[in-house]
């Protein structure tokens, strides 16, 4: 039984300690398929709508879009087939973000809350060694408001 990292890794270096070789980026796919990739955004998007920070950000009315658009893009981004590109173009996600507050606090729920959704996916190890570092990089890239300032 693995222990939870305490502190986020910078470097990419598996969290277990051990110095290893790191899984490539585009070999997440096949080693966990559609259908890891769909337990996580399942498990992450489980927790959104009752998130009093993010749930009122997401489409209501659509979700399961939402999650749809989050998982092809994953699978493409870790070796999978390009769906998300044919749908929806390039990427874009600091643009396509725009419209959304992201400050500090709602990056950190967003890391927590997938950290919670990676836990419960139970994903092989070589696998949630990659995922975990790039989420919290991506989502801190993502970052496009100040804190608001106290009165
Ligand atoms: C930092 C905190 C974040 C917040 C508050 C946030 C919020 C949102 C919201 C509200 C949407 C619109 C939902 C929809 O698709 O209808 C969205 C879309 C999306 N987000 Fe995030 N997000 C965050 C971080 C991330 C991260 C870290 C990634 C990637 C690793 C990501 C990838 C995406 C993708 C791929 C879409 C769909 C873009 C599209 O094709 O329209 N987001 N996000």
């Amino acid at each position: 039984m693995s222990v939870m990292p305490l502190r986020p890794s910078r470097s990419g270096t598996p969290h277990n300690g051990t110095v290893g070789p790191t899984l490539p980026e585009d070999k997440v796919y096949e080693l966990i398929g559609d259908d890891g990739f769909r337990r996580l955004t399942g498990a992450f998007y489980r927790q959104i709508p009752a998130d009093d920070i993010l749930g009122p950000m997401y489409p209501a009315s659509d979700f399961a879009g939402a999650e749809q658009r989050l998982r092809d893009f994953l699978i493409f981004r870790f070796g999978g087939p390009p769906v998300y590109i044919e749908k929806r173009g390039h990427p874009r996600l600091r643009m396509r973000h725009n419209p959304f507050p992201v400050d500090q606090a709602a990056r950190d729920r967003w890391v927590h809350l997938m950290n919670n959704a990676l836990t419960e996916a139970a994903l092989p190890a070589e696998a949630e060694a990659v995922l975990r570092p790039f989420f919290e990089h991506v989502a801190t890239f993502l970052i496009n408001r100040n804190q608001e300032q106290p009165a």
